[in-house]
Parts: structure tokens; C-alpha cells; sequence
């Protein structure tokens, strides 16, 4: 499971902790359906100024560590909190992402979402279909995830031997207790971060430090045991 921290080395901005702003706001005072309700232009006019931030920005060693894991197992699902589509450009598959994907929209009168990577979008876009106004495909601070994202979620995690965390405060729910999840019914925990974050507790095993470097002596560590099981 990732959080912003794995893109950080892209140069995208976390949300918490140093440089933990985007265009000097706190996500919390604009990614909000109030906020949207309130001034919609203002909201896209912030979700614009990210996509376009994000276009510049590309998957690190970090991302691509994560891609070559899922050929490391038979069976790797990627959970995500991020928006920002890095980890499908890493090569990433299986991905559930948690808080939705920044580059789609969802039109807020007959619901059909739309890809939109790479677009520029107008401050007020609408729908082709019925002329809507379109929100962005993410989650905000106090809606409800999306019921399959959660429910594939919950599946890979109350399934799994082992959870990697990596890069998250995990201080925001539901993603912060799935790894408590993993952990209840034996699954192994390992967190990879800069510093001890409220899993690091509960962990079997912390790796501190960039999810850039640790990530890529990982997957050459699993392959080698991979291909002879002595090692
Ligand atoms: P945060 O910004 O809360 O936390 C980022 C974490 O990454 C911190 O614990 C950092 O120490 C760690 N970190 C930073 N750089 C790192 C690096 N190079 N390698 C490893 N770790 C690093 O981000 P999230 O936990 O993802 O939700 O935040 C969770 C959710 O809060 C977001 O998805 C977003 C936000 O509100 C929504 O928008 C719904």
C-alpha cells in the first residue's frame, strides 16, 4: 500500500509535513464537496494547477520498484491513496486506488466518469453527454470511498501473507488500519519510511529512508531469492 510519500521523489508535493502544500493551500480547505459546491471554479482552478504540475513530473525508482514487485508474487495487489496516476505509468496493473485518479472527471448530474490524462480542462468543464458539470474522479475529505475500490481493498488485504507500507502518514481512514487489518489474521508487516509515522508500532519490520532507494535493494533482494531459495 502507498501514500504520497512514494511520489515525492517525483516531485509531487505530500500533504503532510514539509512542503505539504499545493499552491499554498491545504488540500483540506479546497478538496472538499463544500468547497466545490460553494466555488466550483475555484476548486478546478486548484485541481487544474495540480494536473498540470503533475504532468511534469515523472515515476521514479521508486514507482518502478513497485511495477517489478508484481512479477515478483503470484498474487500483488497495489493499494493506492494517490491520485496522481504514477504507478500505471510505472507499469504498476493491479492497482485499486483508494482516493481516485486525478486525471478522470465524474459528471456530478448522470454520473459517467471520463479520462481526461494529459488534458487541459476549462475551469467550469461539462459533461459531452448531458452538459453537467464535471467534478473531479477523487475522493474528498468526507466522502465515502468508492464501494469497489474499498471492497477489492479489503479483499487483498484480508487475504494477504504480507503488507508493504510504504510512504503514508497513515493517519487517514479507512487506508490507515488496513495494514492492522493484515496484521490481525498473521499477515507480516513492513513500512517503509523517513520517519516513525502510528504504524511503526505495530510493524513487524520499519525500513527508514527513501522509498526511491529502498524499494529498488528490495526487488533485487526478492529476485535473487527468487531464482535460488538457499539466498
Ligand atoms: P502524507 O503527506 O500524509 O504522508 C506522506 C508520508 O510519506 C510521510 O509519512 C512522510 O514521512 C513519507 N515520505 C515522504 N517522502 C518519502 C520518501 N521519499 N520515501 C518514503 N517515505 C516518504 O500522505 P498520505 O499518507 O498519502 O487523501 O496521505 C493520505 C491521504 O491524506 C491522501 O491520500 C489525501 C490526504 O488527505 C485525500 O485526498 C482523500
Amino acid at each position: 500500500m502507498t501514500g504520497a510519500g512514494v511520489s515525492a521523489e517525483s516531485g509531487v508535493p505530500t500533504f503532510r509535513g514539509q512542503g505539504g502544500l499545493w499552491q499554498g493551500r491545504r488540500a483540506e480547505d479546497v478538496a472538499t464537496p463544500q468547497a466545490f459546491q460553494r466555488d466550483p471554479e475555484g476548486v478546478w482552478e486548484f485541481y487544474n494547477y495540480r494536473r498540470e504540475k503533475l504532468l511534469a513530473c515523472k515515476p521514479n525508482a521508486g514507482h518502478a520498484a513497485i511495477a517489478a514487485l508484481e512479477a515478483v508474487f503470484d498474487d500483488w495487489t497495489l493499494i493506492t491513496q494517490n491520485v496522481d496516476g504514477l504507478h500505471r505509468q510505472a507499469g504498476s496493473r493491479n492497482i485499486v486506488e483508494l482516493h481516485g485518479n486525478i486525471w478522470t472527471t465524474r459528471c456530478t448530474a448522470c454520473c459517467q466518469e471520463f479520462d481526461h490524462f494529459g488534458d487541459k480542462l476549462s475551469r467550469r468543464p461539462t459533461c459531452n453527454d448531458c452538459g453537467g458539470l464535471l467534478r473531479p474522479g477523487v475522493v474528498w475529505f468526507g466522502e465515502m470511498l468508492p464501494p469497489d475500490a474499498l471492497a477489492a481493498a479489503q479483499d487483498a488485504v484480508g487475504r494477504c501473507q504480507a503488507i508493504l507500507v510504504v510512504g503514508t502518514s497513515s493517519v487517514v481512514e479507512p487506508a490507515a488500519s488496513m495494514a492492522g487489518w493484515a496484521r490481525a489474521h498473521g499477515a507480516l508487516v513492513v513500512e517503509i519510511n523517513l520517519e516513525r509515522t502510528p504504524l511503526s508500532e505495530q510493524a513487524d519490520e520499519c525500513l527508514f529512508g527513501k522509498a526511491g532507494e529502498i524499494l529498488p535493494r528490495l526487488v533485487s533482494a526478492l529476485k535473487a531469492r527468487k531464482s535460488d531459495p538457499s539466498q
